[in-house]
């Protein structure tokens, strides 16, 4: 039986679910591929720890150069993350000729497009499916079945961090910083979360998938992101009122020649699937002309449901090898020459609808002066909700609007912080609705 050879570099969470399933899962995998799956070598710099796996003596190596120069090697896997070191030795092992399986999203949304070309010059596969999405099979869903597709959207949870710490504020009336903790305490948030919530982990795996759906240049740095920090449990108590709940989605549309991306919280239906998507779970709905909508769901981290995904990718690699089909599906979905530069849309020229919330002082005329000024830049609003009476301190007054463009509600909300009876910014909440604009 044919055997294929795997060099591995970092054995932290995602590396050690990895080495597990192909030691512990060798004989099912090698039933199900036809040959058999090597791990030939591991490369970290921590060899003291114990991972809870027993390596073949001179398996483990502190080494990771040693990995992607050794010419028996057949695939790497890339389980170091960030975007330097992992990005070296990435190039180093395509160069060499080696196949490459990552999960490393940050890389791929940021260097995509050079990695593209290396591998397509030395014909060689980059599999990533455990970058977006951990165990949910996205990138097979949009590059294979759902070849005959033009996807025209895809909305998605994809940062089981934020969705965590947006599930207890929901659940438990609690504050961000009080859920955040709660969330590193166990385990779900890093100590420094700030790729989590602030949103640019969700864009990274937007910007990939942007790519595979449109056949789009890797475009990171136009999407829109706006993180979860801000958002209160006063704001979810009211969105809960008007049949919502609030999520961090990464959404795209295509919208002809160009498209639409963006993260940001985002009040969704109860109707919507999506917004029963709880704890620290993942989803992504993705739209096509043949198949309306389909929904995907799952762990987005952690060791074994990211591990599976690494494990699959390696599989497909090892059957492309065996058949002499490797590159048989191209790395972002598209041939390379049909890929194109779309631009994405600005966000002030988008139109939705919104959910505001200012803080103003009880008097007669508050109102009117704030709708006054909605109503100079051409914002209608759908329905106005005022939380208790105060004589001197200010109250919050709630207004759904009907659909308005960015750039109008963002001068609107700049005028309306400044008047004097106004305190604090106002609170601006972007809402996704099929039915948004139909009268409540
Ligand atoms: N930090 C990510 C999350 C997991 O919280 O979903 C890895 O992409």
């Amino acid at each position: 039986m044919k055997e294929i050879r795997i060099g591995m570099l970092g054995c932290g969470t995602v590396g050690t679910g990895a080495a597990r399933i192909l030691i512990n899962g060798a004989e099912l995998i090698q039933s199900r591929v036809g040959a058999k799956l090597t791990l030939k070598r591991v490369a970290d710099i921590d060899t003291e720890t114990d991972r809870g796996i027993r390596f073949e003596p001179g398996v483990f190596i502190n080494d990771a150069w040693r990995v992607v120069d050794d010419p028996e090697i057949d695939i790497v896997l890339e389980m170091i993350g960030g975007k330097t070191l992992a990005k070296d030795l990435m190039m180093r092992a395509i160069e060499n000729g080696k196949h490459v399986v990552t999960a490393n999203k940050a890389l791929l949304a940021s260097h995509g497009n050079e990695i593209l070309g290396a591998a397509t010059g030395k014909g060689v596969e980059v599999a990533y499916e455990a970058s977006v999405g951990g165990c949910m099979p996205i990138i097979k869903t949009i590059r294979e079945s759902l070849v005959g597709n033009r996807i025209s959207a895809m909305t998605g949870i994809l940062n089981g961090t934020c969705n965590y710490i947006l599930s207890r504020i929901t659940d438990e009336g609690v504050e961000f910083e009080t859920a955040l903790a709660q969330a590193q305490a166990e385990g779900f948030a890093e100590a420094d979360p700030s790729l989590d919530v602030d949103g640019f982990d969700a864009a990274h795996k937007l910007a990939i998938l942007n790519a595979l759906a449109y056949g789009m240049e890797i475009n990171l740095d136009d999407i829109t992101i706006e993180g979860i920090s801000s958002i209160t449990p006063m704001d979810i108590a009211f969105a809960r009122r008007f049949g919502y709940k609030i999520k961090l989605l990464a959404i795209s549309k295509h919208r002809g020649d160009s498209v639409e991306a963006r993260v940001h919280p985002t009040m969704i239906p109860f109707s919507n699937p999506l917004s029963n998507v709880g704890a620290n779970l993942n989803a992504v709905t993705v739209t096509g002309d043949a198949v309306d909508d389909i929904m995907l769901y799952g762990y987005g981290a952690g060791m074994l449901p990211t591990a599976s995904a690494v494990v699959g990718d390696v599989a497909d690699i090892a059957r492309n090898l065996l058949s002499g089909a490797a590159g048989r599906i191209p790395l972002f979905s598209y041939q390379p020459d049909r890929i194109q530069k779309i631009p994405v849309m600005p966000m002030d020229e988008i139109a939705m609808t919104y959910y505001f919330r200012f803080a103003a002082l009880d008097r007669p005329g508050v109102l009117s002066k704030i709708a006054g000024i909605l109503g100079d830049h051409g914002i209608s609003i759908k329905s106005v909700q005022q939380k208790g009476r105060q004589s001197e301190a200010a109250v919050p007054i709630v207004m759904m609007t009907h659909e308005a463009r960015e750039a109008d509600v963002k001068a609107a909300l700049s005028r309306i912080s400044s008047l004097d009876i106004v305190a604090d910014r106002p609170v601006l909440i972007r809402i996704e609705d099929e039915n948004g604009d139909e009268e409540m």
